[in-house]
């Protein structure tokens, strides 16, 4: 299974960022978190950082349909801000039809208004939100998880 972790903007400063409110880790140590798990779980990760909207699109699109290598099975997003108001990474990911888990490390239903409305959420399975660096780790067993069941309902 081959799952692309996708994080959004403004993740690269991830440990020097607001450490009060998005913990120490820095985004290679969230990134060694899930290849541990990866490699537990038996899956392969691809990995991608990007500040820019447009990459972010090309990946979500290049998931689904690749120039080149595997078809991913799944998305591991965190879209940082993209979370609140972007209708194209929504679109986008409509658009490729695989099952996405959202995660964010603060709590953002416990933040400013503004961020307490995700536009990403009716389009993904499921979200998590609040854990920190767990938050990407569980999003990523909840993901293989909710993909192995669907693919080959008997297993677990
Ligand atoms: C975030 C929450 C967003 O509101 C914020 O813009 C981020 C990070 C999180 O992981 O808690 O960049 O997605």
């Amino acid at each position: 299974m081959h799952i692309l972790a996708l994080h959004g903007p403004n993740l690269n400063l991830l440990g020097v960022r607001e450490p009060a409110v998005y913990g120490h880790h820095t985004l290679a140590e969230v990134d060694a978190a899930l290849l541990q798990t990866a490699a537990e779980l038996g899956v392969t990760l691809r990995l991608v950082q990007t500040n820019h909207e447009g990459i972010c699109l090309n990946e979500i699109h290049l998931a689904r349909y690749p120039v080149d290598g595997p078809v991913m099975d799944g998305i591991l997003i965190n879209p940082g801000a993209w979370t609140h108001y972007s209708y194209a990474v929504r679109d986008a990911l409509a658009s490729v039809g695989l099952p996405t888990v959202e995660v964010h490390l603060s709590n953002i239903y416990a933040r400013e208004a503004f961020r307490q409305h995700s536009i990403i959420a009716p389009v993904v399975v499921g979200q998590i939100s609040g854990l920190g660096i767990d938050s990407y780790t569980l999003g990523l067993r909840a993901l293989v998880q909710y993909v192995r069941r669907t693919t080959r309902p008997d297993s677990t």
